[in-house]
């Protein structure tokens, strides 16, 4: 008998988590690292909300509380939500959630069983595809193309669709491309959904960087379309829009109270409940008029970042970069730096062991942050299923502008580095 069960093999996990441990490497080193892996927000969460939480800490809201949320937050977000998206929502059709991850798992585990098909766009979140595969359902990816600026159209997605189809991920704004889907995408994507799929499909919609738009772009969703609420399950959270990412708020809203309660359960089951007063200083975040103030403030300078760093990413010989519409990423292509730099020869000549587990993003990547000091992400962070030949990398914006010039200013240093890359390969080390 093995120690570990079997399954455990099958579930992936989010990589931007686990580079941390190479990044304290290298400053062990005497690298000076530039982080451009960062998937939050560089900013505080704005005072008023942190002055809501302490104090609700100070008046003793530190007991458990009801597990789907307390009723204050979970009224606050149905009106938010039933306002912006032109529907209506129940409070009791929301379930307060440890984060926006969360609510992957419980959909998953609800609705699907082993051998059902999941839609996900690759590259997309990576928890999407990691459940996906621990709970044994047929992972379908859907590749997003850089020349449709990273949004899919609804051809596309019909022909992913078949009898087995149970849920279908959408995640607009984007991790990790920016990309965001328009009212007409969305409309053709709904009408996919309405003619193609199993009348049972639940739409998953991440709408976790809703706030997070540029050139004035509106958010849609796709729960706003004719016959989609019903259909779909909302996911948002407080981790970007307010910089609350170490709070661990988010949330579902259910197309039922019955399908609710499932949420609550698992929420029982796992965590019981979110801390209250993380609750109250969630509310207080969407209550109070000060906290568009602190969002505007923040949009504004990914905006003015997102606007210096595309074109200097272009500049660079090798190297392409679609313009993203929305959340603090940038998803360059860089194929042609791969191919300046020496990689595609280097991975043909690595030990079958190595080359086992490692792909030219990846090496990439390493080469950047250990004889660079820039932390990035590679393409399979994103998404592994049908992602060979696919190189590409992630870098944030959520960092400080003088971070940003230097950190592409290195990252064009290494694109010209042949002869440094390959003896950073000859060296053997980091090279997965
Ligand atoms: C698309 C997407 N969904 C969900 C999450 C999870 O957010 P949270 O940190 O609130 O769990 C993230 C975080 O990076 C994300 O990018």
């Amino acid at each position: 008998m093995s120690l570990l069960a079997d399954r455990m093999s099958a579930l992936g996990s989010e990589n931007a988590f686990k580079l941390g441990e190479n990044i304290q490497e290298c400053i062990s080193m005497g690298i000076n690292v530039i982080r451009l892996n960062i998937g939050e927000p560089d900013f505080d969460t704005p005072e008023h909300i942190c002055k809501e939480g302490v104090s609700q800490i100070l008046r003793g809201n530190t007991h458990y509380c009801p597990p789907a949320g307390i009723l204050p937050l979970r009224k606050a977000i149905a009106k938010q939500v039933s306002e912006t998206r032109g529907i209506n929502i129940h409070p009791d059709q929301v379930i307060v959630t440890a984060g926006g991850k969360p609510p992957i798992s419980y959909t998953l585990i609800t609705y699907v069983n082993p051998g059902d098909e999941v839609i996900y766009p690759s590259p997309g979140f990576p928890i999407y595809e990691s459940w996906v595969t621990f709970l044994g359902a047929k992972a379908v990816p859907l590749h997003l193309e850089e020349s449709k600026g990273f949004s899919f159209t609804a051809d596309q997605l019909e022909k992913l669709v078949s009898k087995k189809t149970k849920v279908i991920f959408i995640n607009s704004p984007s991790n990790p491309t920016g990309g965001v889907l328009s009212k007409s995408d969305i409309e053709g994507i709904a009408e996919v959904i309405r003619t193609k799929c199993p009348p049972d499909v639940r739409i998953y919609s991440d709408e976790i960087y809703e706030n997070i738009l540029f050139d004035g772009a509106v958010h849609s969703s796709i729960a706003s379309m004719k016959g989609m609420q019903e259909k779909t399950i909302i996911a948002s959270g407080h981790s970007k829009t307010y910089s609350m990412t170490g709070w661990r708020l988010g949330f579902a809203i259910l197309p039922t109270k019955e399908e609710a309660d499932i949420f609550k359960n698992l929420n029982i089951n796992i965590v019981s409940c979110v801390p209250p007063f993380v609750q109250e200083a969630g509310r207080e975040a969407y209550e109070s008029p000060e906290s568009i103030k602190s969002i505007n403030i923040m949009v504004k300078n990914f905006e003015e970042r997102r606007n210096f760093a595309v074109p200097a990413l272009n500049a660079i010989d090798g190297i392409t970069c679609a313009m993203p519409k929305g959340a603090f990423y940038l998803f360059p292509n860089i194929e042609g730096a791969c191919k300046k730099m020496g990689v595609f020869e280097a991975m043909e000549s690595l030990p079958a062991d190595i080359k086992k587990r490692t792909f030219p993003s990846k090496l990439f990547q390493m080469f950047v942050l250990y004889k660079y000091g820039v932390a990035t992400m590679d393409r399979k962070s994103f998404g592994q299923v049908g992602a060979d030949g696919k190189h590409f990398i992630r870098l944030s914006i959520a960092s400080s502008m003088e971070n940003i010039k230097e950190g592409i200013e290195r990252i064009k240093k290494a694109t010209n580095d042949r002869e440094g890359f390959a003896k950073f390969i000859s060296e053997g080390k980091h090279l997965y």
